[in-house]
C-alpha cells in the first residue's frame, strides 16, 4: 500500500466537516433539470425489425460519434463509480449523502444522452448496446486504495469529463450542444466540490496529498480506459480536439494542479513528498511540451489537406 502521512480513517473524518460544507453549497447551486425537456422525440420513429444502422443515417463525423459514444459508455460505468467511492469514502454522514446525491445527479446523463443518440440515430444503436454490456460486464474502473488518491483522481476526472462534453456538445447541432452542455454544468459542480475538499485535504495532510497528486497525474488516463477498441476512439477525439494533451495540460493540470491546489508553494513536505513534487512538475511539463507537439502535428496535417485541395480555376 502506497503510504500516507495520515491514516485513511483520521483524513476521513477530520475533513467530513468539510463535506457537509460543500454538499451543502453544491445542493444550493445545483440546478434541477429534466432530460425529457432535452431530447428532440419529434425527430424519432421505431426501428423496423432487421433496422441495420448505417453512417448515413447521421450527418456527424466519426470523431464526434466517437466522442459521443466514450461519452456515454463512461457514464454508463456508474454503478462501479459509486462502488468505488462508497468504498473508500464509506456510506455515513455527509460522505454518504454526497455520494448519494452525486449518483442521483449522474444518473440523469446516461439518460438524456441515449436517448438523444437513439432518436436521432447519431449511432449504431446495436453496437453501442453491445459495447453497454461489455463495458458494465467487466465493471472496471479506477480504484485507489488511498481516500487522498480517489480525491485527486475524482477532481480531476470529473473536469476532464466536463470538457469532453462539452468540447463535443460544440461540434454538434443546437438540440445536441444543449444536451451535453446541461451535462457538462452537472460535471463542473462535481468537479468544484472534489477539487475543494482536496484543497482542504492538502492543508491537512500536505504530504500525503502530493504524493498522491503526483501519483494520479502519473497514471491519469482519460475517462473511458476499458471501453471497447478504446485506443481508436481516443485517436479520433485527440482529432477532433475534444480532448487531447494540450487541454489536458492547459485546462486541468496547470488550472486546478498548480494554481487551485498551489503544489509548488505547499510548505512543511517530508522528503518523500518533496521528491514527489519535483517529479510531478517536471511530468506537467513534458505533458505541456506533448501537447505543444500535437498541435503543431495537427495544424500540420491541415495545412497538408489544404495543400491537396485544387486551387478554384
Ligand atoms: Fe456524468
Ligand atoms: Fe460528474
Amino acid at each position: 500500500m502506497a503510504a500516507a502521512t495520515m491514516p485513511p480513517a483520521a483524513l476521513l473524518s477530520e475533513l467530513e466537516p468539510d463535506v457537509a460544507r460543500l454538499l451543502e453549497r453544491h445542493l444550493i447551486q445545483a440546478k434541477e433539470w429534466f432530460p425529457h425537456q432535452l431530447v428532440p422525440y419529434s425527430q424519432g420513429q421505431d426501428f423496423d425489425e432487421g433496422y441495420e444502422w448505417s453512417p448515413e443515417e447521421t450527418e456527424l463525423p466519426d470523431t464526434v460519434r466517437s466522442a459521443l459514444f466514450v461519452n456515454l459508455l463512461t457514464e454508463d460505468n456508474l454503478p462501479y463509480y459509486f462502488r468505488a467511492i462508497e468504498a473508500t469514502f464509506g456510506r455515513h454522514e455527509a460522505w454518504g449523502e454526497w455520494n448519494r446525491r452525486w449518483t442521483a445527479e449522474e444518473g440523469r446523463h446516461s439518460i438524456v444522452i441515449r436517448d438523444y443518440l437513439t432518436v436521432t440515430r447519431a449511432v449504431d444503436p446495436v453496437a453501442l448496446e453491445r459495447a453497454r454490456m461489455a463495458q458494465v460486464s467487466t465493471g472496471q474502473v479506477p480504484e485507489p486504495e488511498l481516500p487522498h488518491d480517489v480525491l485527486v483522481y475524482v477532481a480531476l476526472q470529473e473536469l476532464a469529463t466536463r470538457i469532453a462534453h462539452h468540447n463535443t456538445g460544440k461540434l454538434i447541432d443546437g438540440v445536441g450542444y444543449e444536451v451535453m452542455k446541461r451535462v457538462a454544468s452537472d460535471e463542473n459542480r462535481h468537479h468544484l466540490f472534489y477539487r475543494d475538499l482536496a484543497a482542504a485535504a492538502l492543508e491537512l495532510d500536505p504530504s500525503g496529498m502530493v504524493l498522491a497528486i503526483e501519483r494520479q497525474v502519473r497514471d491519469f488516463e482519460m475517462p473511458g480506459t476499458g471501453i471497447v477498441d478504446f485506443e481508436t476512439h481516443a485517436r479520433a477525439i485527440a482529432k477532433a480536439g475534444i480532448y487531447d494533451f494540450t487541454i489536458h495540460h492547459g485546462q486541468i493540470l496547470v488550472p486546478v494542479v498548480l494554481r487551485h491546489w498551489g503544489v509548488e508553494d505547499v510548505t512543511g513536505l517530508s522528503d518523500e513528498a518533496e521528491e514527489a513534487r519535483d517529479a510531478l512538475l517536471t511530468r506537467i511539463d513534458r505533458i505541456g511540451k506533448a501537447g505543444r507537439r500535437q498541435a503543431r502535428k495537427r495544424l500540420e496535417a491541415e495545412a497538408a489537406l489544404v495543400d491537396r485541395v485544387p486551387e478554384p480555376v
